[in-house]
C-alpha cells in the first residue's frame, strides 16, 4: 500500500482521490470519480473505469451503462441510495481503453480502504476487470458471473458488464439473470437476519404465557 495513505471516512479519501497524481491517468483525468453512496451502504458495485459522461461528471455511472444498471437495480427493489457505486480505476482511462496494470495498482488502496470503511454485506463485481482486481487468479466472468463466492469472510457476486450487454445483446438475458441471483442472495440474508432475530428474543416467562392463554 502506497505510503500515506489512509483514510478515517470516506470523504477524506474522496478528498484525496481529486487530489491525487499516483499515476497518468491523474494528469489527464477531467474529473476524478471517487464513487457515491453512503458508508452504511450494505451492496457495494464495482465497475471498471469512469468513461467519458463520468469524467465531466465526477460520478459514477452516469452514461448509457449507468441507466441500465439503474433499470435493473430498480428490478430487484433497488435504487442508487441502497448501494456504494465506484470502480477499480478513479480516473478515465484515454479513449476509454483497458485499464493497465500499473493503474490498477497505483489506484489499488482507494477501493480497498473503501471496502475496509464501508464493509458490505455483497460486492457486485462488474465485468471482468472487477473480477480479476477483487478475485485474481478465479475463473472467467463467462463462468462465474451470477455465482456468490465468499473469500476471506467478504462476499462477491460476479455479474456481466451492463456496458458489455449494451455491446452484445446476447448478454442482456444473462445480465438479467445476474440480477436475480443478486436478488435471490439479499432475500437469503434477509431471511437468515430474521430467524437470528427471532432465535434471540426472549422467551415469554410462565406468567406471561398464563395472561396470553388466560
Ligand atoms: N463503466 C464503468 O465501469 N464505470 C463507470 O463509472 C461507467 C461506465
Amino acid at each position: 500500500m502506497a505510503p500515506g495513505l489512509d483514510f478515517v471516512d470516506l470523504q477524506s479519501l474522496s478528498v484525496a482521490v481529486h487530489h491525487c497524481r499516483l499515476c497518468p491517468l491523474g494528469h489527464s483525468r477531467t474529473k476524478a470519480v471517487p464513487g457515491v453512496g453512503a458508508a452504511t451502504a450494505r451492496i457495494m458495485i464495482v465497475g471498471e473505469a469512469p468513461g467519458q459522461n463520468e469524467d465531466q461528471q465526477g460520478e459514477p455511472f452516469v452514461g448509457a451503462a449507468g441507466k441500465l444498471l439503474d433499470q435493473l437495480l430498480k428490478g430487484i427493489g433497488l435504487s442508487r441510495p441502497d448501494v456504494f457505486i465506484t470502480n477499480i480505476l478513479k480516473c478515465r482511462p484515454p479513449g476509454n481503453r483497458d485499464p493497465l496494470p500499473l493503474e490498477v495498482q497505483a489506484c489499488s488502496p482507494y477501493l480497498d480502504h473503501q471496502q475496509k470503511l464501508i464493509q458490505p454485506e455483497v460486492i457486485l463485481l462488474l465485468g471482468r476487470h472487477a473480477l480479476a482486481r477483487l478475485l485474481p487468479g478465479y475463473d472467467s466472468i463467462s463462468r462465474l458471473h451470477g455465482k456468490v463466492i465468499v473469500k476471506d469472510g467478504v462476499t462477491y457476486i460476479p455479474i456481466y458488464h451492463p456496458a458489455a450487454a449494451l455491446y452484445n445483446s446476447f448478454l442482456m438475458g444473462p445480465l438479467e439473470q445476474d440480477f436475480k441471483a443478486v436478488k435471490a442472495h439479499l432475500d437469503r440474508m434477509e431471511e437468515r437476519r430474521r430467524a437470528t432475530a427471532v432465535a434471540a428474543m426472549p422467551a415469554a416467562k410462565p406468567e406471561e404465557q398464563l395472561t396470553l392463554f388466560g
